[in-house]
């Protein structure tokens, strides 16, 4: 069962509405509501799943959902916080410079990421 996190309380609804600008031909501007598939991540290890609101920290999500993944600095130095994504890597923020000499400092490869560093786009799997 997936769990729900939002910032914002926002009921049970397995979506979120997104209000959109939208201009109509005759110059008027009104609003349109559609909907946005919230971005899930899944533990694999445990089968566990959590939903969050898109550009949420990876670590949030992971702490709010008590997953036994360690973190220490929190700052992407330590690399206590190292992750194997087993699907959907470009599904989150890209790698930055501190994260990239930490990864390569440890001998990681692509896979690998740092859960502190990371901010949640779209779906992923963490395989550990
Ligand atoms: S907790 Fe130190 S690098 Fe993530």
């Amino acid at each position: 069962m997936a769990a729900r996190m939002n910032k914002r309380s926002r009921g049970s609804a397995k979506k979120r509405r997104k209000n959109t600008l939208v201009k109509k031909s005759g110059g008027e501007s009104d609003f349109l509501l559609e909907y946005e598939r919230m971005p899930k991540i899944t533990f694999q290890n445990t089968g566990q799943s959590a939903e969050c609101e898109a550009d949420w920290s990876l670590r949030e999500v992971i702490q709010n959902q008590g997953w036994p993944i360690p973190f220490g600095c929190e700052n992407g130095i330590c690399g206590t916080c190292l992750i194997t994504i087993g699907a959907g890597a470009t599904n989150l923020s890209p790698v930055e410079e501190i994260e990239d000499m930490t990864l390569q400092a440890m001998g990681m490869r692509e896979e690998h990421r740092l859960a502190c560093q990371c901010r949640v786009k779209g779906d992923i799997e963490i395989a550990q």
